[in-house]
């Protein structure tokens, strides 16, 4: 019974890490790792540059300040300004799309979502995967469609620094007869500005960023988590002590 309680317990927490991943993944397509160094001032400091850069025209990220950003960045407040700041003038604003999402859904079919808590929700992994997975579709009207959303209507607004590709697929033939298709590689098509990886080091520094941003918190809780650990393993062995002394006499 014991047993079988702890067997259950522990496929419950296993299922509570995995899910997030496994939901993110959609099933079919194998994700990337996006091996993202969360602590690494210099990939958050080029992430934010190139999210300001290449994805606030279209998405607003509305629970981050850019002040809370320029703390955790190690910029000054003309750093800020100069390098970040083309739509905002005041530090404690929020980051807004220069594009009203009401005609944004006009143009795409669809608004784009915002991006404060994208990493979260989807996973860094995904995000990453997404970014790298446009590829040439005919008949879509964006002229691309992605690998991890199938026929999402956001443009593949990197295509100067990644250049385009085409998506091979293998399909096989399932025992009813239906045809299955799943990925197997992209093609590189025309070259961008960048080669493979550095558009990968790109893509990793502005999911670095999102990531950042999705939990600005996570540096101090991870701080603060070794303290905790700390006063645990104290108080553990004082309360060994303790209990030792206390029933000494009791046998
Ligand atoms: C030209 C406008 C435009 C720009 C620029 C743009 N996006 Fe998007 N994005 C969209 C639209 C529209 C959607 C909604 C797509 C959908 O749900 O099919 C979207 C959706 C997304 C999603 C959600 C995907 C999902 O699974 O729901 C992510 C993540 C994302 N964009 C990231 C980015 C990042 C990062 C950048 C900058 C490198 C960027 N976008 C730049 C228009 C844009």
């Amino acid at each position: 019974m014991i047993k079988s309680m702890r067997i259950a317990g522990v496929l419950a927490l296993a299922a509570f890490f995995v899910a997030p991943q496994a939901l993110a993944a959609g099933g079919a397509v194998h994700l990337e790792p996006a091996n993202l160094e969360q602590d690494n001032a210099a990939s958050l400091r080029r992430g934010a540059r190139n999210f300001m850069n290449y994805c606030s025209g279209c998405h607003s990220a509305k629970y981050v300040r850019f002040n809370t950003i320029g703390k955790a960045l190690d910029l000054s407040e003309e750093q800020l300004i100069d390098n970040l700041m083309f739509n905002a003038e005041k530090t404690f604003e929020t980051i807004q799309a220069a594009m009203p999402s009401e005609d944004a859904a006009v143009w795409y079919g669809k608004a784009p979502p915002d991006l404060s808590l994208m990493a979260r929700a989807k996973g860094a992994d995904y995000v990453y995967n997404f970014l790298k997975g446009f590829y040439i579709a005919e008949g879509s009207p964006t002229g691309v469609d992605n690998i991890v959303l199938s026929g999402t209507s956001m443009p593949h607004v990197l295509w100067e620094l990644q250049g385009y590709q085409t998506a091979i697929f293998e399909t096989h033939e399932n025992e009813d007869g239906s045809v299955k298709k799943t990925f197997a590689n992209f093609e590189q098509l025309s070259a961008g500005s960048m080669d493979a990886g550095a558009y990968d080091e790109f893509v990793r520094d502005t999911v670095n960023f999102l990531a950042y941003i999705a939990e600005p918190i996570r540096s101090d809780r991870r701080k603060l988590g070794v303290w905790v650990l700390m006063f645990l393993i104290f108080f553990y062995i004082l309360a060994a002590q303790l209990k030792k002394a206390i029933w000494k006499d009791v046998k």
